[in-house]
């Protein structure tokens, strides 16, 4: 991919729930191939995020100032479609990170749709094998059951992560309480598997 005199953009999506050192290595891979990365902090619906968008964001920028190559890593919010965020900030790519067949297999469908739909293209990257059993799903469920996570994830993450888990187990999250305000303002019928 080269356009000839023109910065290239590209878009590391995801839900960053909560971001990895998984998710910085690929955007450290996405870095080295464009002049611009976004990182953008999207809703995936068949998920229910513990962490707050905001949360997230915060955890994202706090990561990239902490890490050096990266501090130009602008991050946002994905409010809908990530086609429609691509095309806002000039994206002629989105980046994704494979660990093995099984992120292939689930990355591939949104890949194809998001090409449908626009034409983006998606630039799949090998992740580093030795995080290759780092996942946000797995942060937490460890974090859950009291197990160590502070080395899976940026300083400071880990404090997070067990703060919003004991905050869901007594009942309220900022992730929940945006959910059930939201739910308040438009009432939906939206399903949540894929
Ligand atoms: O980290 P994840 O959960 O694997 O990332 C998936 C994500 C958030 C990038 C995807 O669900 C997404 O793009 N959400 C934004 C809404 C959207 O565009 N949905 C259609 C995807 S084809």
């Amino acid at each position: 991919m080269y356009y000839r005199g023109e910065v290239t953009i590209a878009v590391c999506p995801g839900s960053f729930d909560p971001l990895t050192l998984g998710h910085l290595d690929i955007v450290r891979r996405a870095r080295s191939l464009f002049d611009e990365v976004v990182l953008g902090v999207a809703r995936n619906s068949s998920k229910s995020a513990l962490l707050s968008a905001e949360q997230r964001v915060e955890i994202a920028r706090a990561a990239l100032d902490a890490s050096p190559g990266l501090e130009d890593v602008r991050v946002a919010i994905v409010p809908g479609l990530l086609v429609d965020f691509c095309r806002e900030v000039g994206a002629v790519a989105v980046v994704k990170g494979l660990r093995g067949g099984a992120d292939f297999d689930a990355e591939l469908p949104m890949a194809l749709m998001n090409r449908h739909l626009v034409g983006v293209e998606t630039v799949f990257v090998p992740g580093d094998p030795a995080l290759a059993h780092v996942a946000s799903s797995l942060v937490k469920d460890v974090a859950r059951f009291g197990g160590p996570v502070d080395d899976l994830v940026p300083a400071g993450v880990g404090d997070l992560v067990r703060q919003a888990l004991a905050d869901r187990a007594a009942g309220s999250t900022p992730a929940a309480e945006q959910t059930r305000q939201a739910q308040q303002a438009t009432p939906t019928t939206e399903g949540t598997g894929r």
